[in-house]
């Protein structure tokens, strides 16, 4: 077996993708995160590191509350136009046509289509070198009945193929060809589905 030893990155396998929402009214926005992971168990705690160049960066950090929606398969496209485009210029509500929905706990939306919403409490925020680290415990939990198996755990087998995973290194910057105005027609035909 043959190693190449690589430029250090943060590669994992595999890698969530989720959609986070935060505000409440004119503030609502939704945007994607792969830098997320469990990280208590009792309670229920979870962890997501947000660049504080994000337009939902400082919003998070005043509300300390998120909700982390995860999408469906066929959602993957529509993860990447909300995580290149930012709320400073698109309505991504409009352009989505993502569905909110009011929470149980928190002040923020969950996101209707997607399978399971954690509605999440900041406990910490920990300035990192690039991200803040918001570390949350989990206060709230929705799911599809589609995921759920008989004793109501979330089964993600039951999705029929699971979620997206990105595999390889954590990727959260829009490249040259991770075009918004390219993506929306994409996310169109996820929204005129059915
Ligand atoms: C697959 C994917 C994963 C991403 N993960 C993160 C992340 O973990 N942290 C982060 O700060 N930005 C991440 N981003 C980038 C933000 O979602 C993106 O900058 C978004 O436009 C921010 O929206 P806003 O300016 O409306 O807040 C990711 C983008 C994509 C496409």
């Amino acid at each position: 077996m043959q190693k190449a030893q690589l430029t250090p990155n943060t590669t994992l396998y595999p890698v969530p993708v989720v959609l986070v929402t935060r505000g409440a009214g004119d503030e609502m926005n939704v945007f994607t995160v792969n830098r997320i992971a469990s990280c208590n168990a009792e309670p229920p705690m979870i962890s997501i590191s947000v660049r504080p160049s994000r337009a939902s960066h400082d919003l998070i950090a005043r509300l300390e509350e998120f909700v982390v929606n995860i999408p469906w398969p066929e959602m993957e496209l529509v993860g990447d136009f909300v995580g290149a485009a930012t709320v400073r210029d698109t309505d991504k509500w409009a352009e989505t046509g993502l569905t909110p929905l009011p929470a149980a706990v928190v002040r923020l939306p969950l996101l209707a289509e997607c399978a399971v919403n954690l509605e999440c409490s900041v406990q910490r925020q920990i300035q990192l070198p690039s991200h803040t680290l918001f570390v949350a415990e989990v206060v709230a939990m929705h799911a599809d009945t589609a995921v759920l198996d008989r004793r109501q755990d979330v089964d993600f087998a039951l999705a029929g193929g699971g979620l997206p995973y990105r595999a390889g290194p954590v990727r959260e910057r829009p490249s040259a060809k991770f075009r918004p105005d390219e993506l929306l027609q994409k996310v169109n035909a996820w929204r005129d589905r059915e």
